[in-house]
């Protein structure tokens, strides 16, 4: 879907506004100070049930009418919020039972939020009750650009383990598996005496004495974002009956939420928004950023998306709550833009002075417009308004990194050969080899159409499906250049493992087996060194390629030819690293966890294979990084159209970076970022963007 747009021009810019938690004689100031910073869209009322519901059934839209009216004379356009993240008191003492219940078997308390099962029927009612009302009363507001359902889905919590949520699981079971033959069987049951007889013995994956069928857990988690998934659309199709023509989000945590399964998410979704917040303490979280506005782009399958929050400075809810340094906002802010964000909003509009989150920074913070962060929001919608005519481009992305919600599920349930073994931790250090290296990363499910990337990385696809792994083979057989990473195409979706010797379904892609998988202790390290006169890739180079650590394997080669070795350790002497030639294309295997610099030099090899060169030709880097001589705290993204190509260069770095776009040298001092135009001007600029279709996807 993604065809429709909220009617706004230019980028969007804002935040969170919660006028609620103020007297109405600041709403007028709120306004005023809002057009003074360029403010152009606000998500309104997302945590308001209690104050538009105060008890079942009665309703109070005044101060509601006259915000949107305010807003609306000042020519701010609204993301107006459901309230159901957040369910009033008296909806949880009528309701016990819809107190959300942990793994453990917990039952949750109010006074917070997000605390509710997604399968009571009495939450679905409710929800649907107070959005029919909202869609009623604002459906044809104009104001009212863009519905924003419920607040973060599957955070903090994602599943729900009361009886309603069990009964609720086993239909969602009947529904898969048509009979208790079949699941039995998946399931495989018979291990640890699990055969079902009737559905009702069926529970949830509950904590228990030790490990739970991984089959099960892999369901429950299944399902839990299903019916998570169901709450929205409930929600989604009241107000598309309401309000049409109005587009409706639900803002996304990208990469940072591991609970929903963002690629079934994603086509139900009219237009894909993001909340980023960045662990303050990492120097390096410009890479985090990043990482998950490339994912953010990727759901949005290319098109436009909205960054719904980030924040001016600090937030309230980590363990040190670092504030942002001059210009550090900024660059989040243009870094998201560069990654094809058409609207940077914040949580929040101004600072609470009660509650949970009063120490979280904020566009107006506490100490009010003579500040550091008010100056600096100022100087960003201006900059943001001169930047209206990225509308309607797109983001030139230069390889795919695979990315399976279920394989990360699988990988990281209990029992398996060595802890050390992360998706988010392979796939950053894949992200981060891109990025350094000045290349651009979509996110593919590995059953999408990959043909238009010219390389493809399986950073960690423990879990691969029959048909992921024909995609793959095709992908390759036309051409492509695959790396694929240890410990992937191991197991079924049912985490059955696949037969033969391993990697199961890639076996015949790579042209290898693995006949035992050798993990190493904590600490322990080895050297991988490039084949001497190697027939692939790094020919010539029997140097060092790099370290690895905690996991390598004892590679039995078919067709595919070494292109570097273990020097030591437990496969000593064995290949590390392949590349397999395979129709028209080729796939490299990795059979180790790479450290940096290896990780960096395999890319390296990898895209001269694939044909891929950087972007941008450093001319006068100001550090060298891995063997690459690209400057290290440089970003470098770009957006384009026909006629125009806008690169972005933001400096992460203290130093100034020296580097060639074109034929033109351009440097940026530290801590800086500048956007250059390196085609000619079109003075045509669409009025809504383009915006192709959600990522293929498997039905
Ligand atoms: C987000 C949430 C916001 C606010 C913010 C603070 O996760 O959606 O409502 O709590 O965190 O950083």
């Amino acid at each position: 879907m993604h065809s429709r747009w909220p009617r706004l021009d230019g980028l969007a810019y804002g935040g969170d506004y919660n006028p609620d938690q103020w007297p109405a004689e600041i709403w007028e100031e709120d306004v005023a100070l809002m057009r003074e910073a360029g403010v152009t869209l606000v998500s309104v009322a997302i945590f308001s049930w209690g104050m538009l519901e105060p008890r079942p059934g009665e309703y109070e839209f005044g101060w509601l009418d006259q915000v949107l009216g305010l807003l609306h004379d000042a020519g701010i356009a609204v993301d107006l919020g459901t309230p159901s993240a957040a369910p009033p008191p008296w909806f949880m003492r009528r309701h016990p039972e819809a107190h959300p219940v942990t793994r453990d078997g917990q039952v949750l308390g109010g006074g917070s939020r997000q605390a509710y099962c997604p399968s009571s029927p009495a939450y679905k009612s409710a929800c649907a009750g107070i959005t029919r009302k909202l869609a009623e009363r604002y459906g044809s507001h104009p104001a009212v650009v863009l519905w924003h359902v419920n607040n973060e889905y599957g955070a903090p919590m994602g599943e729900c383990y009361c009886e309603t949520s069990v009964a609720a699981f086993r239909d969602w079971l009947r529904d898969r598996y048509g009979d208790l033959d079949t699941l039995n069987d998946q399931w495989g049951a018979a291990f640890w005496s699990q055969r079902y007889a009737e559905w009702d013995e069926i529970d949830a994956p509950r904590t228990s004495t030790t490990v739970v069928n991984p089959a099960q857990r892999l369901d429950f988690a299944r399902f839990s974002s299903d019916a998570l998934l169901a709450c929205f659309r409930r929600e989604r199709d009241i107000l598309h009956e309401l309000s049409p023509g109005v587009p409706v989000t639900t803002n996304f945590m990208a990469n940072n939420c591991k609970s929903v399964d963002y690629w079934r998410w994603a086509p139900e979704v009219d237009v894909i928004s993001n909340d980023n917040y960045l662990i303050a303490e990492r120097t390096d979280n410009q890479l985090d950023l990043a990482m998950s506005a490339d994912m953010t782009r990727s759901l949005a399958g290319g098109g436009p998306w909205v960054l719904m929050e980030h924040s001016t400075s600090a937030v309230s809810w980590q363990p040190r709550n670092i504030a942002k340094r001059p210009g550090e906002m900024r660059r989040n802010s243009l870094a998201h833009v560069a990654r094809g964000a058409d609207g940077v909003l914040f949580f929040q509009w101004r600072a609470s002075r009660y509650g949970a989150e009063k120490h979280h920074s904020a566009m107006l913070p506490q100490a009010g417009t003579d500040s550091r962060i008010w100056r600096e929001v100022v100087e960003l919608g201006d900059e943001l308004r001169d930047l209206a005519g990225l509308r309607g481009t797109t983001v030139e992305a230069d390889l795919a990194l695979l990315w399976d919600w279920e394989s990360w599920w699988a990988l990281e349930l209990e029992w398996r050969p060595s802890a050390d073994l992360g998706h988010l931790e392979r796939m950053r250090a894949w992200y981060e080899a891109s990025f350094r290296a000045g290349l651009t990363v979509d996110f593919a499910h590995p059953e999408a159409d990959l043909s238009r990337y010219p390389l493809v990385v399986a950073p960690a696809l423990y879990l691969a499906t029959e048909r992921g792994a024909a995609n793959l083979r095709r992908y390759v057989e036309a051409g492509g250049t695959l790396v694929v990473c240890c410990f992937s195409g191991i197991v079924d979706e049912h985490d059955r493992v696949h037969p033969g010797p391993y990697p199961g379904v890639l076996r015949d892609i790579l042209g290898l087996h693995v006949e035992e998988w050798l993990p190493l202790r904590a600490g322990d390290s080895v050297t991988l060194t490039g084949e001497p006169g190697g027939a692939a890739g790094l020919a010539g180079t029997s140097q060092v390629l790099g370290a690895a650590d905690a996991w390598t394997e004892a590679v039995i080669l078919g067709d595919a030819k070494p292109v570097a070795w273990y020097a030591d350790g437990p496969a000593a002497g064995g290949p590390a690293v392949t590349r397999h030639e395979l129709g028209a294309g080729r796939a490299w295997y990795v059979s180790a966890r790479t450290g940096a610099q290896a990780t960096a030099a395999l890319l390296g090899v990898a895209c001269e294979s694939a044909g891929l060169t950087p972007p941008v030709v450093p001319v006068a880097p100001v550090g060298a990084v891995d063997g690459t001589s690209w400057p290290r705290d440089l970003e470098v993204v770009r957006r384009s159209r026909p006629g125009r190509r806008y690169t972005f260069l933001i400096n992460h770095s203290a130093d100034t970076a020296t580097v060639l776009v074109g034929d033109r040298t351009v440097s940026v001092p530290g801590g800086d970022v500048r956007v250059i135009t390196d085609l000619p001007d079109s003075p045509d600029l669409p009025d809504s963007p383009d915006v192709p279709d959600s990522p293929d996807l498997p039905d």
